[in-house]
């Protein structure tokens, strides 16, 4: 089956590996990878390793359709922030983009809706393409909280970025308690929260919600990912533990594109 996102948006399918994947490994994945998804070319495909593999796995990618991205990045240029990498630092590498906003992140790490505010216009003024994560918990789906969510979300981690580029952010709509958990959100929740998501973007600039990908993630697999992508609203997958292995990730890839 092949799908297409609507209004000429060109589809990602991302894989999060998170914290898994020596640069050996990195290495492996993107041989492996490479002819499983030389026959499809409309559909994005993106992978996302930790820190330590990014520069082995771009240049392993170098020359393909794989895009690269990080999973994390600081808002300043440099300064004292241990631990943190910052846009230039990620661009030398060779980088697409970056993941932010991840729940993983929010909830472990407490990144915060004000530090991402200042991130997703800082990796668009580097020249990286930012995947920002937003979703719900389950307790506020079950409240009815799940639109109140991603309006406090969206409003304000796109708050600085201007109009006219609003359609450069990736979205990846991520219900938190689909995350890891094998239950994946139903058609129906899909389609009504990224409908929801682009309709905030709108608010903004209907031009360029027309442009936004809007992707879903949470126990994304080879087999429930047809369902999902062929909804009109949703421009691809940010995968998870199914982005581990090279033949379940191209086998999404390919029943995208
Ligand atoms: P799983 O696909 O493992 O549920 O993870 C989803 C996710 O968090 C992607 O960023």
């Amino acid at each position: 089956m092949s799908t297409s996102a609507g209004a000429g948006r060109t589809p990602l399918i991302a894989g999060n590996w998170k914290m898994h994947k020596t640069i050996a490994e990195a290495k492996g994945f993107i041989e492996a990878l490479l002819p499983l998804v030389a026959a499809t070319d409309r559909v994005d495909v993106g992978v996302c390793p930790p820190f330590p593999a990014l520069k082995p796995t771009v240049d392993a990618a170098r020359g393909s359709r794989v895009q690269v991205f990080a999973q994390n990045m600081h808002q300043e240029e440099h300064g004292a922030f241990t631990g943190e990498v910052s846009p230039p630092m990620l661009l030398e590498l060779g980088v697409h983009g970056t993941i932010v906003g991840h729940s993983e992140r929010r909830e472990l790490f407490g990144e915060t809706d004000r530090a991402l505010a200042q991130k997703v216009p800082a990796a668009l003024d580097a020249g990286l393409t930012p995947i920002l994560c937003v979703g719900e918990t389950e307790e506020e789906r079950e409240s009815g909280d799940t639109e109140r969510k991603l309006r406090h979300q969206i409003q304000e981690d796109l708050a600085r970025v201007p109009a006219e580029r609003l359609g450069e952010v990736v979205i990846a709509y991520e219900p938190i308690w689909a995350i890891g958990t094998g239950l994946v959100a139903t058609p129906e929740q899909a389609q009504e929260a990224i409908a929801f998501i682009r309709a905030l973007v709108a608010d903004r600039s209907r031009e360029q919600a027309e442009r936004t990908r809007v992707l879903y993630g949470g126990s994304v697999t080879a087999e429930s990912c047809q369902e999902l992508l062929a909804l009109p609203d949703i421009d691809g997958a940010l995968v998870g533990g199914a982005s581990l292995d090279p033949e379940s990730f191209a086998t999404i890839v390919n029943a995208t594109g």
